[in-house]
């Protein structure tokens, strides 16, 4: 049975809420895999009690203690490759990947961010689309290339902005979307339906 489970690493810097989502869906049965390994380049994140609340082995690896992003990334690498994990999972990871990493998990790097990409990459997505003023904003599940927020779309989900917003009141409401939504990428990548071509993402029908 455990053979079959998709190997997940991942990769945090926060609160956790969306690591905490997973181990659900895996509790649940609406996600068959298995959390190997969660990574924080923040030795206070939250998500690192989650993990460890539930068993999962955690490590610690901070940029500033590597001359270089290729040699902090290569450490990552050897602990990921302790579990040889088959997708490695961004979970409010707040650092920009570099070669290292994206080389060795080419289309195999998921990430989740607040907003509906194209709109609105980078940080502090929810104030972007506050500011602009749009109707709409939602969350992204993508593939991780070399372009930040840029790879191919997997999955999205729209979210009202409502006239009294804050980039709080919005950042909580797409949150409950994220924690759904993820899950459900990752499930998809588990069945083996997700096929890349030209750059966009083919969802395989059952
Ligand atoms: C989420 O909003 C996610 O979309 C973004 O960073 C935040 C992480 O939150 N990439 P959490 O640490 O999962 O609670």
């Amino acid at each position: 049975m455990e053979k079959s489970l998709l190997k997940l690493g991942v990769l945090i810097s926060g609160r956790g809420s969306n690591l905490k989502a997973l181990i659900e869906a895996i509790k649940n049965k609406e996600l068959n895999a298995k959390i190997c390994i969660v990574i924080s380049n923040n030795p206070k994140a939250y998500g690192l009690r989650i993990a460890e609340t539930n068993s999962i082995p955690t490590k610690i690896i901070e940029p500033k203690q590597f001359n270089s992003l290729e040699e902090y990334e290569k450490i990552i690498l050897n602990s990921l490759n302790q579990y040889q994990i088959d997708l490695l999972i961004l979970a409010g990871y707040m650092k920009v990947l570099g070669p290292t990493l994206l080389k060795t998990f080419p289309n195999k790097i998921m990430n989740i961010h607040p907003s509906l990409l194209p709109s609105f990459r980078g940080l502090h997505a929810q104030k972007q689309a506050i500011d602009f003023g749009v109707r709409w904003s939602g969350c992204t599940v993508h593939f991780v290339n070399e372009e930040l927020d840029g790879g191919p779309i997997i999955l999205q989900e729209a979210v009202p902005v409502l006239p009294k917003d804050t980039d709080d009141s919005l950042s909580e409401r797409i949150l409950v979307k994220e924690h759904e939504f993820y899950a459900k990428a990752i499930q998809l990548y588990a069945e083996g339906r997700l096929k890349i071509k030209n750059n966009k993402v083919i969802i395989i029908d059952k």
